[in-house]
């Protein structure tokens, strides 16, 4: 299947259509019909139409969603629906388009969910920085539950949902699953310890069915076109469509539905343009910025779950990052690290420290101090990060900037060399200086220029290395 014979998208086949946020335009175009059909059907078959589709969860581990479903108890017991709208993921972009501009799609997906897994409380747990995209989500919300597509016993039938968007304030860690459930009883966002998993002990110790922004928005086609159909969309693992996030060095950066399993290389070049004319495809992320990296010859590998991880990597959230020539791999490397560290939550070790370790290396690297040996200390900081962490936050970072170690080493070496001769002359100009002024007679101390006294001491001098 190639670009050119692309399938009739799915999720934003109608994403242009102005005013389609709004109730009556999505309407026209046979919104909340999938509810109704559902609703026609009892729990059981419209769970089953979720699993034969196939859909794997588009939020970035790729788990099938119906399988997800049927993992909840049955029964009375209390369940909750949460939609992952965090988005944090660097170059991932995709649910933000989606809320935006087709909000009753996600709002239409997350009642026929909550059908199939018998849920009555729902939430939209939405990153704090998409204040647009929450002020639309509200404001859909109020026009479904006008329209009776939710609250009690949506259009007469035995399901009632309640229907919450809740606004994060700004963290990465947030879209962890567990951590967004901490975030969401009003604690700290940390990551839980796993198992035990939502499914069995979420939100308030109740089974949660977390799902992305994506994988709800999709449930209302599976159900139009019936779960068997959807899945001869795609490859025999990785079903359905997917939106791909693409941005870097593309020329048409921005959102394109494509069916999975079609080549990188018309995502990136085809869709997307390639990079600026006359520059070439250095490495490129297929998963947002925590999948590891891979390079020009792996652009033909298909856009999938199982053959991006067979190539050494993942599909993620599905956010292609494009690095073109005129980028060195050392910025590229200090980038990723420097923003994992930053959003490492501190519980263990081997992230909070490793991430941090990383980042010095890397910039001994860019100023010239490090030695070869410290590119080894930075690959073995990683391969010990992996793994070893509470959440896979230590590995999102530990995973891409191990793969440019491993793909870029002679790029790295000789950034490293470069930066050692930059300090070089920079020393030699400085000798020479120093040279020209004690030959003046001028007093000189150490290569450094020197304040004039008198020189703090006790206290003050203490508090001057602080405010440094
Ligand atoms: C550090 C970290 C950040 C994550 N951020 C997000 C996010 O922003 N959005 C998201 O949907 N999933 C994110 N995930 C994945 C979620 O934990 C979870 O797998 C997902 O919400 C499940 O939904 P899905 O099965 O529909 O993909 C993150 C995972 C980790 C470890
Ligand atoms: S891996 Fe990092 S972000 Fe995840 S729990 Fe540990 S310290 Fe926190």
């Amino acid at each position: 299947m190639s670009a050119d014979q692309r399938i009739r998208p799915l999720l934003l086949a109608d994403i242009d259509e102005p005013k389609l946020a709004t109730l009556p335009v999505y309407e026209a175009r046979g919104g909340y019909q999938a509810l109704r059909k559902a609703l026609s059907m009892a729990p059981e078959q419209v769970l089953q139409e979720l699993e034969a589709s196939g859909l794997r969860g588009r939020g970035g581990a790729g788990f099938a969603m119906g399988k997800k479903v049927s993992f909840l108890p049955k029964g009375s017991v209390r369940k909750y629906l949460v939609c992952n709208a965090d988005e944090s993921e660097p170059g991932t972009f995709k649910d933000r388009e989606l809320m935006q501009k087709s909000p009753h799609m996600l709002i239409e997906g997350i009642v026929i969910a909550s059908y199939a897994a018998g849920i009555q409380t729902a939430f939209i747990y939405i990153r704090g920085e998409y204040v647009l995209q929450a002020d639309i989500l509200d404001e859909a919300l109020a026009e479904a539950r006008q329209a009776r597509y939710v609250g009690q016993s949506i259009l007469d039938s035995s399901h009632s949902l309640s229907l919450v968007v809740h606004r994060g304030a700004g963290a990465y860690i947030c879209g962890e699953e567990t951590g967004l459930l901490d975030s969401l009883e009003g604690k700290r966002g940390n990551p839980r310890l796993k198992p035990p998993f939502p499914a069995n002990q979420g939100l308030y110790q109740g089974p949660t069915l977390i799902n992305n922004v994506e994988t709800l928005s999709t449930v209302p086609a599976i159900i139009s076109l019936g779960g068997q159909e959807y899945a001869k969309l795609g490859t025999q693992t990785s079903k359905g469509t997917k939106v791909v996030s693409v941005s870097g060095h593309v020329q048409r950066p921005g959102n394109y539905e494509i069916e999975l399993g079609i080549p990188s290389r018309e995502i990136i070049y085809d869709l997307a343009g390639g990079p600026p004319d006359g520059r070439a495809v250095k490495c490129w992320f297929p998963g947002g910025s925590s999948s590891p990296v891979l390079t020009a010859q792996d652009l033909d590998i298909p856009y999938d779950f199982d053959s991006l991880a067979q190539a050494g990597s993942m599909l993620g959230s599905g956010a292609i990052i494009v690095v073109d020539e005129s980028t060195p791999i050392l910025d590229v490397a200090l980038k990723v690290a420097k923003f994992y560290r930053h959003e490492s939550c501190g519980k263990c070790t081997p992230c909070r420290e490793g991430t941090n370790w990383t980042v010095q290396m890397l910039e001994r690297i860019a100023a010239g101090e490090a030695t070869p040996i410290d590119i080894d200390i930075i690959a073995s900081v990683c391969e010990n990060i992996i793994g070893n962490c509470l959440c896979v936050l230590g590995d999102a970072m530990a995973m891409p900037v191990g793969s440019i170690i491993a793909k870029f080493r002679d790029e790295l070496q000789s950034s490293l060399r470069q930066a050692q001769l930059r300090l070089g002359e920079i020393g030699a100009q400085i000798i020479a200086s120093e040279s020209a002024l004690a030959a003046q007679g001028a007093p000189i101390a150490s290569g450094v220029p020197q304040p004039a006294g008198p020189y703090p001491t006790g206290e003050g001098a203490i508090h001057m290395e602080h405010s440094l």
